[in-house]
């Protein structure tokens, strides 16, 4: 059975820097208050109406497929994870088949926020092992800009992430020893509300002790989305922060040293981790848990802030750009995020 290799890899930032200090043009906060925090200096934000999560995929997925050396013409299967989708429906995967005047090959949209790029990875890697794909392109993109509180109420929030989008290839390989070893898939729904964004939904507040939306006099037709979600401020992301940072600063641990058992390695033989680029921090907590050495992992966080699903291939595209990741290098992914979901996927380069 021939194990998958990322055969191109692309990322696309918008060109638009927002600092910290720029950030204080719209809300009380502090460059200070989130550098300690969340180590970020600045983050991208997309053109308001020019660019989408699509057309930033597009972009990563165009030098993607050209560094794997084939045309758009030769993808055979779409996989795209995203949180902030051009449409509530459909997904952003047949946007990018058109845009990409691809052939009517199968799209299939991933929903799983931060760890959404290893679910897309974890899915392809397993159609091109079964040998029904030959050249899958495994997106994670975000325009989370859109729809953030940028005043002083959302600013929790809001700080944090980033936009961009990330693109990689993923072929049958043909060398030995090289290619994606294994991926590691886990939920715990649990903790659902702990880092979500409640409404348009269906929930009808059926989860919450506590209403998160408010449906004064609506009728069931007019549930999904009210003036009183608008005026109350309930269509934007909750996040209890202290609560993601715990729980997170265990399942990372716990994924990466879960993927290196299951191939017989141990941290020592791990020549780079990936982190979804969460909160430097908790990459920090991380790295001093299991003993990793500072070139053993990558953080791009600083420059991007957190782009969710894209996270992943835009820090492994910068690493690999960078020269961090040679040919035989053992790489770790691993991701944690709304769920809670957590994963990672380890390969050698
Ligand atoms: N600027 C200035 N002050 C702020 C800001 C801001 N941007 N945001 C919140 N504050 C204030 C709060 O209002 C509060 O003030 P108060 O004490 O007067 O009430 C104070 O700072 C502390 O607020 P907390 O929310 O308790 O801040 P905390 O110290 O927990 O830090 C943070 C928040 C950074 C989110 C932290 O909880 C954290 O790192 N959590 C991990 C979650 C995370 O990283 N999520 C990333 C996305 S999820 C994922 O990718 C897995």
């Amino acid at each position: 059975m021939p194990l998958s290799k990322i055969a191109g890899i692309g990322m696309y930032v918008p060109e638009k820097v927002v600092t910290n200090n720029d950030l204080k043009k719209w809300m009380d906060t502090e460059d200070s208050w989130i550098q300690e925090r969340t180590g970020i200096l600045e983050r991208r934000l997309a053109h308001r109406t020019e660019e989408t999560t699509t057309t930033m995929a597009v972009e990563a997925a165009k030098i993607a497929i050209e560094r794997a050396g084939i045309t758009a013409q030769d993808i055979d299967f779409i996989v795209f994870a995203t949180l902030s989708p051009d449409y509530y429906f459909p997904g952003c995967g047949v946007l990018v088949q058109r845009a990409l005047k691809m052939k009517e090959v199968g799209a299939l949209d991933v929903r799983n926020q931060c760890s959404g790029f290893l679910y897309a990875i974890s899915v392809a890697d397993q159609f091109i092992k079964s040998g029904m794909y030959k050249n899958i392109l495994v997106i994670g993109a975000e325009k989370h800009s859109m729809g953030m509180d940028y005043s002083t109420r959302g600013r929790n929030v809001s700080v944090i992430f980033g936009d961009g989008a990330g693109a990689v290839v993923l072929q049958p390989t043909e060398k030995e020893n090289q290619g994606i070893l294994s991926t590691h898939l886990h939920s715990d729904g649990g903790s659902a509300e702990i880092l979500a964004q409640y409404n348009p939904g269906s929930h009808a507040n059926h989860w919450m002790e506590t209403p998160v939306a408010d449906f004064d006099d609506a009728e069931v037709g007019e549930m999904f989305m009210s003036h009183a979600m608008i005026d109350k401020a309930q269509l934007f992301p909750f996040m209890d922060g202290p609560t993601v940072f715990k729980k997170a600063i265990v399942k990372f641990p716990e994924v990466i040293v879960e993927a290196l058992t299951k191939n017989g390695y141990t941290t020592e033989d791990l020549n780079l981790l990936i982190p979804h680029q969460a909160n430097l921090r908790i990459s920090q907590f991380v790295q001093q848990k299991l003993k990793l050495r500072d070139d053993q992992v990558f953080n791009n966080i600083m420059s991007y802030g957190n782009t969710t699903a894209a996270s992943v291939p835009i820090a492994l595209c910068e690493a690999w750009q960078n020269g961090k990741i040679k040919e035989g290098d053992l790489v770790c992914l691993a991701a944690f995020g709304s769920g809670f979901t957590w994963a990672s996927a380890l390969l050698k380069w």
